[in-house]
């Protein structure tokens, strides 16, 4: 089987400091809605090691769904348009939202997805993002949950792609330049 390891120039967050910080995360979580019923809103497919990790530390009732959006094809930088490819199923009228997403790069993303669903309703929305990249953020958005800041290099594993693989790497590392070159 091809080592993935070998394509990585060095490990950000070791799978031990990724555990301890989500559960910090949902613990702060807990904390703000306790009494109420949060909605978690996971932004696919980025998000899905962080956010099974990161519901089951929250403890709360809560209810979740997905979305899908696409913006970047297979490079490394955003292209500026948000395609929907996957929407709710459904209503989120009244509900207090927390959006969960990999990585908050430009912001164009959760820019474009905040715009949208503010516009059905919502009691509340806010964003839980796992790493912020704040060096290439072009839209004015910020993360009310944050796990770390990372500079600004090209990262993967713990959901996080390039071109579709390492998703699967259960820490969090930069990817060699020459990779994706
Ligand atoms: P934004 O619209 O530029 O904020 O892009 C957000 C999306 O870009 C994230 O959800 C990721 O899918 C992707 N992205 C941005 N930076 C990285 C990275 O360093 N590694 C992997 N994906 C990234
Ligand atoms: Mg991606």
């Amino acid at each position: 089987m091809p080592d993935q390891k070998k394509d990585i120039l060095k490990v950000l967050f070791t799978e031990e400091q990724l555990r301890t910080r989500v559960k910090e995360l949902g613990a702060e979580i807990a904390r703000d809605y306790e009494g109420r019923d949060p909605f978690f809103l996971g932004v696919l497919k980025g998000c899905f090691v962080f956010m099974s990790d990161l519901v089951r530390s929250v403890g709360l009732p809560c209810s979740m769904d997905f979305m899908a959006v696409s913006s970047y094809g297979n490079g490394t930088s955003s292209t500026g348009a948000v395609k929907i490819t996957k929407d709710l199923s459904q209503d989120i009228a009244g509900k207090d939202v927390v959006i969960v997403e990999d990585i908050l790069d430009s912001g164009v993303t959760l820019g474009y997805l905040t715009k949208y669903l503010a516009g059905r309703k919502p009691a509340s929305i806010r964003i839980a993002t796992l790493l912020d990249k704040p060096d290439r953020r072009v839209a004015d958005i910020y993360p009310d949950y944050c796990g770390f800041r990372v500079p600004d290099e090209f990262v993967v594993g713990y959901g996080l792609d390039y071109a579709e693989t390492y998703r699967n790497m259960p820490y969090i590392g930069v990817l060699k330049p020459e990779i994706y070159k």
